[in-house]
């Protein structure tokens, strides 16, 4: 039976589950855990659900979790992600709950997320009577790394899928308010490993060697064109070199020099003008300072693209539940793994408010505290979407 006042049930049944997502959000960030090493928090996940009398499956794309939320009746499947890893970043916060882990911290509000669709869970698993349909929920490894959300579809984490629902904490965003972006909302990420080979000798006779500094500066130079001369301006795309490195000291010109770069696009034809373009380079560059290249392009993931057929259904839910609509935000040059969900499946990412009042929060920030009401704000939010897409 769909309950007479779906708000105030949900509302309820998340104030209810509240005290206990943040019990386990706190336990989770105590101990943070990098891409698939999510063994304990995995083991978290899967006790809650455990508990709650959901079926899952551990193991999933190695440290993933999996349970499914079946409906009374037959329906479409739903999967709503959470990522659950931490970053490699020394914690600097002076909460009580602050990473024990030297070097780890979830900086990038995962735990909150775990948390979340535990809370989802619980909502949801006392309205499945209700539902046409399944509820998958994936917990997902190695979002950071962006090699999570493909391990899990390798073992089946997106089988069967007919939409997907990922969301993600904003602290730019005060918390209790939603965000979204029509379209493509997040970056493909694209990387690239380039040795410049020349031929050692001493600095002061460069006639007798081949010098790869020089070389790849050139490279370094001309890749700037590829984003002013080649990608279209209203396609946004971003070419940075983060690593240059090479030689030893003062009077030595080496052998080689290692660039390694990313290429963030939110289109297809920019990723592939921009591949097509760095490669050329790298060639020419061969031909007109006598270096040898070696380049090495890997596509990472592609574009977030968020589908209407799940966007508009998901801002109208949360709009009902919450009594205001989410607010159209701008897309971002960041990239996230939940884009390989959205490949295979129409989905859309939710952004959520986590910024407390009065701070000015960063993701990946040492110093970073979401604030903790954005669990239930969540919850509220994920579930009442799920409830409304199944019914
Ligand atoms: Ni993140």
């Amino acid at each position: 039976m769909l309950p007479n006042d779906p708000q105030r049930a949900i509302r309820e049944a998340t104030a209810a589950a509240e005290p206990r997502l943040i019990e386990m959000r706190r336990d989770i960030h105590r101990v943070p855990e990098l891409a698939f090493q999510e063994t304990r928090t995995a083991g978290i996940v899967a006790a809650e659900l455990a508990r709650l009398g959901i079926p899952h499956r551990t193991g999933v794309g190695r440290t993933g979790v999996v349970g499914e939320i079946r409906g009374g009746r037959p329906g479409p499947v739903l999967a709503i992600r959470a990522d659950m890893d931490a970053l490699p970043i020394h914690e600097e916060t002076a909460i009580d709950f602050a990473s024990t882990v030297d070097g780890q911290m979830h900086a990038c509000g995962h735990d909150i997320h775990t948390a979340t669709l535990l809370g989802v869970a619980a909502v949801l698993k006392d309205l499945a009577p209700a539902l046409a349909g399944t509820v998958r929920l994936v917990f997902q490894p190695a979002e950071e790394v962006l090699e999570g959300a493909a391990a899990m579809i390798a073992d089946g984490a997106a089988d069967g899928v007919d939409m997907a629902i990922g969301f993600h904490n904003h602290p730019d965003m005060p918390v209790g308010t939603f965000g979204y972006v029509r379209g493509a909302s997040l970056a493909a990420s694209d990387r690239f490993d380039l040795i410049v080979r020349g031929k050692s000798g001493h600095a002061a006779h460069p006639y007798a060697a081949v010098d790869p500094i020089v070389a790849a500066a050139h490279f370094v130079a001309q890749a700037q064109t590829v984003v002013s001369r080649e990608i279209k301006p209203l396609h946004p795309a971003v070419v940075t070199v983060g690593m240059f490195q090479g030689g030893t000291t003062y009077n030595i010109i080496p052998e080689r020099v290692h660039l390694k770069g990313t290429v963030r696009t939110l289109h297809d034809d920019a990723r592939d003008t921009a591949e097509a373009a760095l490669k050329r380079l790298a060639d020419g560059l061969q031909a007109t300072m006598r270096v040898t290249c070696d380049m090495t392009y890997v596509r990472k993931v592609p574009p977030l693209v968020n589908d209407d057929r799940v966007l508009e259904p998901v801002i109208a839910a949360v709009q009902r539940q919450m009594g205001a609509a989410p607010e159209p935000g701008e897309p971002s040059m960041g990239s996230e793994d939940f884009a390989e969900f959205a490949a295979r499946a129409p989905a859309f990412q939710l952004r959520i408010g986590s910024g407390a009042p009065g701070r000015d929060d960063r993701l990946h920030n040492a110093f970073y505290q979401p604030d903790e009401r954005c669990i239930g704000l969540g919850v509220q939010a994920l579930s009442r979407a799920a409830l409304d897409i199944l019914t």
